[in-house]
């Protein structure tokens, strides 16, 4: 089983074992990467007061997300290419996933078919996170693919109109290896990301060829319309955008900048978090992704109002060196850092943690 001390020490483990290029594109974010550090610097910023002789001898972690029983509240955020990883990317992780107990966010961009992943973790929940294509018939067969498969939930990224400003994508002209392929689609899009054109990021150029950057509100209710599951908007920022998710029927919310890789200088979704949930008024689950590294981090959203949490990178660092059981490892090591922080703070149970939990 990997060895973790904490989830930091991953990432110079796993930059050992990756091509540069490679680990720029999943440890980059966009322009001056400001983003990308305040939100891991926004979490340092709330404390924490706990509570004393509450009984935490017995704790309980599970919860649930959309009615979907999970061990403990941490999501696998849907990422793009596994297969930089490992060679059994989503296959491996999705198995972690399920082995851990928890919903797997297969990405539009996998290098795994969606019915690869459906198959690899038969047991496990699933949700399927959607990039709108300008090919609406593209899309339209996505979501029924997703439907067929078995995926509970269809989540929308809303926050890549155009794929952000990543000057090291940039600097290192972005490609994806020979060996692997875009799971979901033909080879002709492969191809893009394979060979691109001229110098500059690959993905960049697929995401402006591909990507419709015209979605309004009003293609949510076409979605709606459309998917036979609840549909999760992921990448909002602004209480009322998360009070429009509402409005047009979305299940959940999950306030999101993209680890940062998207537009740079916006605030940290745990410094977003408390407003998004007062917005929202208990109409729709809550969630929240960007720099997730410690337990005490979960605790600090939970109390905020999330109703759990999803941690990126750290599982492609645990992917990369030690694939299914390295997920696994991640997944664990966060579990056991926030029933360690929930006993430390008096809470015994996830549905149980006060909002005076955080120093306001
Ligand atoms: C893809 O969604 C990325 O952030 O690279």
């Amino acid at each position: 089983m990997l060895d973790i001390l904490n989830l930091d020490s991953l990432e110079e483990r796993a930059r050992a074992l990756l091509d540069p290029m490679l680990f720029d594109y999943i440890d980059g974010g966009a322009a001056d990467e400001w983003t990308l550090a305040e939100n891991r610097a926004a979490w340092t910023r709330l404390q924490l007061l706990p509570r004393m002789l509450r009984g935490v001898a017995d704790r309980s972690l599970g919860t649930t997300v959309l009615g979907t029983p999970v061990s403990f509240p941490v999501l696998v955020p849907p990422m793009a290419f596994h297969g930089l990883c490992h060679l059994d990317a989503e296959a491996a992780t999705a198995r972690a996933a399920a082995a851990e107990e928890t919903i797997f966010v297969a990405s539009t961009v996998s290098n795994c078919s969606l019915e690869a992943i459906a198959e690899a973790s038969t047991t496990g929940a699933r949700w399927f996170q959607l990039y709108v294509y300008k090919d609406r018939a593209i899309t339209q067969d996505l979501v029924q693919r997703a439907a067929a498969a078995g995926y509970s939930a269809l989540c929308l990224t809303v926050d890549t109109p155009y794929g952000g400003h990543r000057e090291r994508d940039a600097r290192n002209s972005l490609r994806m290896p020979a060996h692997l392929a875009l799971g979901n689609f033909p080879p002709s899009h492969t191809d893009q990301h394979h060979h691109g054109t001229g110098h500059g990021s690959a993905l960049g150029q697929y995401i402006a060829a591909q990507w419709d950057p015209g979605l309004t509100w009003q293609d949510v209710d076409w979605l709606r319309s459309i998917a036979p599951m609840p549909v999760v908007i992921k990448g909002v920022l602004a209480p009322d955008d998360a009070a429009l998710c509402v409005e047009h029927g979305a299940a959940a919310v999950i306030v999101s900048n993209h680890g940062g890789r998207q537009l740079d200088s916006v605030p940290a979704p745990i410094t977003m978090l408390e407003a998004v949930c007062e917005a929202v008024d208990g109409r729709a689950e809550v969630l929240l992704d960007g720099g997730v590294r410690r337990g005490t981090d979960v605790l600090k959203a939970l109390a905020l109002g999330a109703r759990a949490v999803l941690v990126g990178r750290p599982l492609l660092w645990g992917l990369t060196l030690d694939g299914e059981q390295g997920v696994r490892a991640v997944l664990q090591h966060v579990r056991g850092e926030l029933d360690l922080a929930m006993a430390l703070a008096g809470c015994a149970s996830v549905a149980d943690v006060p909002r005076e939990l955080v120093l306001r």
